[in-house]
């Protein structure tokens, strides 16, 4: 019944926008932060995804992402983002806006994605601020220009979103006729917001829809690729 509403919905709207968050790739073997078997529950993220944790214990935080990057080698996006790509090639979707940083929206096929957390899959200084390869962090190297810290380009806490990137979200958010927000917590302030911020439909998919606290239109529980898969549209 919500999953065809959503299908209508879908159809009827003329300006979408999907946000995404780390279960949506759970189903391509990328474990999420919050779930049982997220990071967050075997690792304090205050040691390795926060400015301190990178100056101060540099040793945990590159094993924290060398390990993350390295599980991507490994891993595909799923036919739930082909489904999202594929929607944005038909005109039914305008903008996915996701915390991930896995770029598995784009390897799928999406081309409009605005990365609110940034992305592993390139590398800067911390220091100076100059782009590097990913193998110079992968061993460990130096920035070969100022010698400072080689850093994924991620959002650390404690770090502002990328201003550019914030800014169209939330005008597209804005001028959104339907907001899907798909896999995520909403715990992490300020993509929390975004759904608040339409004057649009809300829409919640997401494994566990016990502890939102944002008021949706419609909420779906399930796992992302098997109610992407059954929406007729
Ligand atoms: P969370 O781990 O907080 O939330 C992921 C949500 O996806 C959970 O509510 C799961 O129940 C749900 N989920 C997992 N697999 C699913 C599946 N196959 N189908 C449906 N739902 C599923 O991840 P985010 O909300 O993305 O930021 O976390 C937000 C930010 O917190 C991340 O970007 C990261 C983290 O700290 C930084 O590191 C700055």
């Amino acid at each position: 019944m919500s999953i065809e509403k959503l299908g209508e919905w879908l159809q009827s709207s003329k300006n979408t926008v999907i946000v995404t968050g780390a279960g949506m790739s759970t189903e391509s073997g990328i474990p999420d932060f919050r779930s049982v078997s997220g990071w967050w529950n075997h690792i304090d993220p205050r040691t390795v995804a926060t400015t301190e944790a990178l100056t101060e214990n540099y040793a945990l935080f590159h094993e924290f992402y060398k390990l993350r990057i390295e599980a991507l080698d490994k891993a595909a996006p799923h036919e739930g983002h082909s489904i999202l790509a594929d929607w944005e090639q038909r005109g039914i979707v305008s903008l996915v806006a996701t915390q991930n940083v896995d770029g598995f929206h784009q390897l799928a096929g999406s081309q409009n994605v605005e990365e609110l957390h940034g992305s592993i899959r390139s590398i800067r200084c911390h220091r100076c601020q100059q782009a590097a390869f990913i193998d110079d962090f992968k061993r460990k190297a130096s920035c070969p220009q100022c010698g400072g810290t080689l850093r994924p380009n991620v959002v650390l806490f404690g770090e502002s979103l990328p201003q550019k990137s914030w800014h169209i979200v939330m005008e597209a958010i804005k001028r959104a006729e339907l907001v899907l927000v798909i896999g995520t917590s909403l715990e992490v302030y300020p993509v929390n917001q975004l759904p608040m911020m339409t004057k649009g439909k809300t829409v919640y998919i997401n494994l566990d829809t016990s502890q939102y606290t944002v008021p949706f239109d419609l909420v779906i529980e399930g796992k992302i690729k098997e109610v992407l898969q059954q929406i007729p549209i």
